[in-house]
């Protein structure tokens, strides 16, 4: 079986989408646990309802020594907001899902809803969401798939974060299917 981590820092509805595409088998996979920053995270919840183990750490030798007890194979951060240390870069492979076509949009303090407002203001024609390798650098590790979604004039920040966020669950997806095959590697 594949076994994924999925580090969740807020909602949780990417996190959903991967425990739903598990469990109509259209991902064979599993979850073995789920991380966050933040106590108060959604996304802990929903991984409680699907008996999933959870963990709130916010140190990364914390991190190491809890995600030793666990089989890995890919590591998925799915709306994680705290920057991923060296030595998980070091020992995991990672993946992170992006709300814009990267590299545009990216580094610090670019998340979710900021992400769609700095988008909106700056009149783009298009965005979407980014699936890439993490690496040391915020949000620059080799891009793995982009899917672009058309921004229509009147379109408010919350019209685009609808779209994308349909659009790049669909995607995360794929991209988890192709890792599971044995079609994507690490970079
Ligand atoms: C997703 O759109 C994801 O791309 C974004 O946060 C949202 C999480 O939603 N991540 C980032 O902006 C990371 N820089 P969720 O909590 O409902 O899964």
């Amino acid at each position: 079986m594949y076994n994924l981590v999925v580090f969740a820092s807020g909602n949780g509805s990417t996190l959903q989408s991967i425990i739903d595409n598990i469990k109509s088998h259209r991902l064979e996979a599993r979850i073995n646990l789920v991380v966050s920053d933040n106590e108060n995270a959604y996304a802990l919840e929903r991984a409680r309802e699907n008996d999933i183990d959870t963990y709130v750490i916010k140190s990364e030798d914390k991190l190491l020594s809890v995600l030793e007890g666990y089989e890995i194979n890919l590591i998925v951060l799915a709306g994680y907001l705290k920057m991923i240390g060296p030595k998980l870069i070091e020992k995991y492979t990672i993946i992170n899902t992006h709300p814009s076509l990267l590299p545009n949009y990216g580094g610090k303090g670019m998340y979710g809803m900021n992400v769609h407002r700095t988008v909106v203001e700056a009149k783009e024609k298009f965005t979407g969401p980014t699936v890439h390798f993490v690496n040391s650098k915020y949000d620059e590790g080799k891009i793995i798939s982009q899917t672009k979604v058309e921004i229509l004039e009147d379109d408010t920040p919350e019209d685009v974060s609808d779209k994308v966020q349909a659009i790049e669950k669909i995607q995360l997806n794929q991209v988890l299917n192709k890792f599971v095959k044995g079609e994507i590697k690490n970079v």
